[in-house]
């Protein structure tokens, strides 16, 4: 059956379709964290952040069917569900971040979110890191480092050098808050000897598809400090860290402790219904609108708003901001007893964790790929990042609880135990 879709799929879809693992998982059903593949095989879900509130949550589902049942027009006839969610999202907000656009994916939240600072500043320039993704849109794929863009990357692009534990950026730990702001800073330079001109940077704020290599408050203070005295906007791409993920806080830039001047969402926000936002100060949002008008066919309809509700309310009924913190500190003790040569680093950030293989300050992607397959093999599902794709990456539903945690560390080291270094 797998080679059959396997193959359905090439003559319909078209080559070069990513599927995950060398034998690929046929999954058809999910629930909490766990998902059942075609011949009953069960796996623990340690890779998908989408169905944060756990795969199918009943209240998810009942909320999407409701109004499904009732109505779904779009944002140009009046309607509650759009207000009152876009009240209860900006109420998690500081910073006067307080206006909301509804979109549909992460990438469209980042394609207003860039305009939104070109609009703002009259400026074209836009800097984002070396190893990293925001998107698929033509503008926001010139961002994302994995396939350089037809012609090259646009010259009001500028790249700076991600933050990286193995090889940071400015030569030590200590360094590299500056150093990374100093590579911002030269590239404001860059793009105004250009003529271009700075409109803004866009940054996760833990890096997340960096490989987690920031987790203290404090790292982007000088890079703030550099944005702000250019007249820059701060783009904040919480579409990884976002809605209570990494424990301590909601939001990603509450816990390094900047204040972004555009946020932009996807990914969680409808636990699998297809929901993003922009969330920005009113005067940005003005330049936007003035300049660019906006509207979206589905973005914000009143059963994504339904479903996107439905979320918030579980996050706050079933503590999982809370559960992503204890557990997440359980379960970032017990990788840290894991025993291998090859790891380097194991760092975690609420229920978002890296393991990084490495020997002798060299990356080990080898060891990494044999990993997550054997711990397919073992039913737990999981990832890889990384530049070179050589750490280990959990990122499972916020319902993930201390039985799973136990299991997933006795796997993971019987896995390791496979993988000389
Ligand atoms: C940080 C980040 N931003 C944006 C996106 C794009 O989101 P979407 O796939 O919903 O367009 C992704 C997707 O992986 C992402 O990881």
């Amino acid at each position: 059956m797998t080679t059959d879709l396997m193959s359905r799929r090439a003559a319909l879809l078209g080559p070069n379709l990513p599927t995950f693992y060398d034998d690929p998982v046929h999954i058809v059903r999910g629930e909490g964290v766990w998902l059942w593949d075609a011949h009953g095989n069960r796996y623990l879900d340690c890779y998908n952040n989408v169905p944060h509130v756990g795969h199918c949550h009943p209240k998810v589902v009942e909320a999407i069917a409701r109004q499904a049942a009732t109505l779904n027009t779009h944002t140009r006839y009046l309607h509650e569900g759009i207000l009152d969610y876009a009240e209860r999202l900006t109420g998690t907000f500081g910073h006067d971040l307080r206006q909301v656009i509804m979109v549909c994916t992460g990438s469209e939240a980042n394609d207003i979110a860039l305009r939104m600072a070109q609009a703002a500043t009259g400026k074209t320039g836009i800097i984002a890191t070396d190893n990293t993704y925001h998107g698929n849109t033509a503008a926001v794929s010139h961002l994302s480092t994995r396939r350089p863009p037809i012609g090259g990357y646009p010259g009001h692009v500028r790249r700076v050098p991600a933050p990286d534990r193995l090889a940071p950026v400015g030569g030590s730990a200590a360094d590299e808050p500056t150093a990374f702001a100093a590579h911002v800073a030269k590239a404001i330079e860059e793009l105004e000897a250009a003529g271009h001109g700075f409109a803004g940077i866009m940054l996760c704020p833990i890096f997340a598809n960096e490989g987690l290599p920031v987790t203290q408050p404090g790292f982007l203070d000088p890079t703030v400090e550099v944005v702000r005295r250019a007249g820059g906007l701060i783009l904040a791409d919480e579409v990884q860290p976002g809605f209570g993920r990494i424990g301590s806080h909601f939001w990603g830039h509450d816990l390094l402790g900047f204040a972004p001047d555009v946020v932009t969402l996807g990914k969680p926000m409808g636990n699998g219904h297809p929901v993003g936002a922009v969330v920005a100060r009113p005067e940005v949002m003005a330049a936007f609108r003035d300049a660019f008008g906006y509207f979206n066919t589905f973005g914000g309809n009143p059963v994504s708003c339904a479903a996107a509700m439905a979320v918030m309310e579980v996050i706050a009924a079933e503590g999982l901001q809370q559960n992503a913190r204890d557990t997440g500190a359980h379960m970032l003790d017990l990788l840290r007893g894991l025993d291998h040569p090859a790891i380097a680093d194991v760092r975690g950030l609420g229920l978002f964790f890296a393991v990084e293989l490495a020997s002798d300050g060299q990356p080990r992607p080898d060891i990494a790929a044999k990993v997550v397959e054997g711990m397919k093999d073992r039913g737990v599902l999981m990832g890889r990042i990384g530049r070179q794709q050589h750490i280990l990456k959990l990122r499972p539903p916020l319902p993930f609880g201390r039985d799973h945690a136990a299991m997933v560390a006795e796997r993971l080291q019987e896995a390791l135990a496979q993988c000389p270094a």
